[in-house]
C-alpha cells in the first residue's frame, strides 16, 4: 500500500496540478518541505471539493454492497444508485459514470447524430475549456462559448441571439444548448432556465446541463433537483465533488437517450463491472450530506468570504455557494507566498506568482480551519505595515 503521506504528496504536488486548472495554476511544492511533519487527518484543503476523503462509515456501507457485474446489469447497487437518481431528477433513466468530465461527453455526442453540428455554452464551461478538446474529439462539432454580459450566467436572449439555425452551408446548426449550475460556484436563475428551456424546445435543440454541482444550487435555494432538471433533456451530476463520493457522475435522460449513452460508455471504455461498492458510497454520500451539509459549508464560505473582504482583500465574484475567488493584489502578497503561510498552519490552498486565486470549501472543512485562515491572513497584513 503508499503510505498516506506519499499519496498526498501526489494529489498535492505541480505535477498533478500544473496542466489540469488553467486559471487557478500550481499548488506550491514547498508545503512538504515546510511541512514536513503534518498529520494527514488535520489538513484543511481549500482547493476543490474534490478532495474529500471517504469516511470510515462510507467504507463500512461499500463493504455491505453488491459485488455483481454492471455490464452484464447485474449489479443490484447500482441499480439501486441508478434508479434513486431517476426518481430524484424526474428523469426516465439514469447511467452511473465513472467521471463528470465522461457524462458531460457522452451526453454532448448521444444528442449529436452527423456533422457539421456546434454546441453554444458559456465561455467558462467545463465543458469547453477542462475536458481536453473533448467535443471536437468525440463528436466532431464546434463551440460557440458565449460571454455573459452581466458576467454571472448567460440570459435566454443573448442565447437566442447567438444560435445558428439557419441553412446557409457556411454555418455549423446549434444541435445543443449545454449549462452549468453552479458555474465558479454561481447560481443559474431558475426564471432564466425555463426562458432557455422553451427557446431549445421550439428550436428543436438539445439542452444538457452540466449539473456536477447543482447539489449545491438546490441545497442554496431549498429546491428539489427536479426543479431544475426537468427543464432539461440530460443532466450530468457529480457525486465525487461536494456530495463527498470519492468516484462517479450520474446521468440522467429518457430511457432511449441512457440506453444510448451506455452504449457510449463501453465506447469510451467506461463499462465497470463491480462498480455496486461505489455506487452504494455515492448513494450514501447524497444521503449523509444532501442538502445539510452543503448548507453549512456555503453559510462557512459566506463567513470566509465576508471576513477577508474586511482584511481588504478583494473577492472578485458574488459568492453564492461554495467557492471564493479573491485577488491578493490590495494586500500586497501573491497567492503563491499565501499558500505557502497557509501551509505552516495545514491549510492548502492553490497558489503561483499571481495574485488570483479560487478557495472552495466542502463539508470536510471546519469552522475552525476558517478562524485559522482569517488568523494567517491578518498576521500577513500586519507584519506588512510593520
Ligand atoms: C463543472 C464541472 N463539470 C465537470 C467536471 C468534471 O468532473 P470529473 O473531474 O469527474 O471529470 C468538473 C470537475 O471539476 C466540474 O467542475
Amino acid at each position: 500500500m503508499i503510505p498516506r503521506k506519499n499519496i498526498l504528496s501526489f494529489f498535492c504536488s505541480s505535477h498533478f496540478y500544473s496542466k489540469f486548472f488553467r486559471y487557478y495554476s500550481t499548488y506550491p511544492s514547498s508545503f512538504f518541505k515546510i511541512n514536513s511533519k503534518f498529520d494527514s487527518d488535520q489538513i484543511y484543503d481549500f482547493r476543490s471539493d474534490t478532495v474529500t476523503k471517504p469516511t470510515d462509515e462510507m467504507f463500512d456501507i461499500m463493504r455491505n454492497a453488491s459485488r455483481n457485474d454492471d455490464v452484464l446489469d447485474e449489479d443490484e447497487s447500482t441499480n439501486e444508485l441508478e434508479t434513486y437518481m431517476a426518481e430524484l431528477t424526474g428523469h426516465e433513466a439514469a447511467l452511473f459514470v465513472p467521471s463528470g468530465t465522461m457524462t458531460n461527453q457522452i451526453a454532448i455526442r448521444a444528442h449529436l447524430s452527423t456533422p457539421p453540428h456546434s454546441v453554444l455554452c458559456d465561455f467558462r464551461s467545463h465543458i469547453c475549456n477542462y475536458e481536453a478538446g473533448g467535443i471536437a474529439y468525440h463528436s466532431q462539432a464546434s463551440v460557440t462559448p458565449l460571454k455573459p454580459s452581466n458576467k454571472l450566467f448567460l440570459t435566454c436572449s443573448e442565447i437566442e441571439s447567438e444560435l445558428i439555425v439557419t441553412d446557409d452551408i457556411h454555418y455549423a446548426p446549434t444541435r445543443v444548448i449545454s449549462l452549468e449550475n453552479t458555474l465558479n460556484g454561481l447560481l443559474f436563475p431558475i426564471d432564466e432556465i425555463h426562458k432557455i428551456s422553451k427557446l431549445a424546445k421550439k428550436s428543436n435543440i438539445k439542452l444538457h446541463l452540466d449539473g456536477a454541482r447543482l447539489w449545491n444550487a438546490c441545497a442554496e435555494t431549498n429546491s428539489s433537483l427536479q426543479t431544475f432538471t426537468k427543464n432539461f433533456d440530460s443532466v450530468s451530476l457529480c457525486l465525487s465533488k461536494s456530495i463527498g463520493a470519492p468516484i462517479g457522475s450520474v446521468l440522467v435522460g429518457n430511457k432511449e437517450f441512457i440506453k444510448t449513452a451506455k452504449h457510449l460508455r463501453k465506447l469510451f471504455g467506461g463499462g465497470w463491472r463491480q462498480c455496486g461498492l461505489l455506487a452504494a458510497a455515492a448513494k450514501f454520500a447524497i444521503a449523509s450530506n444532501f442538502p445539510d451539509n452543503l448548507k453549512k459549508s456555503h453559510l462557512l464560505t459566506k463567513k470566509l468570504s465576508n471576513e477577508l473582504f474586511n482584511l481588504g482583500i478583494h473577492i472578485t465574484l458574488p459568492v453564492h455557494t461554495n467557492m471564493i475567488f479573491i485577488d491578493t493584489k490590495s494586500i500586497n502578497i501573491t497567492t503563491g507566498e499565501l499558500a505557502n503561510r497557509l501551509a505552516l498552519h495545514n491549510i492548502l490552498i492553490f497558489g503561483n506568482n499571481s495574485t488570483t486565486t479560487r478557495l472552495v470549501l466542502h463539508y470536510q472543512i471546519p469552522p475552525i480551519s476558517i478562524e485559522k485562515f482569517i488568523d494567517v491572513v491578518a498576521n500577513i497584513i500586519k507584519e506588512k505595515k510593520n
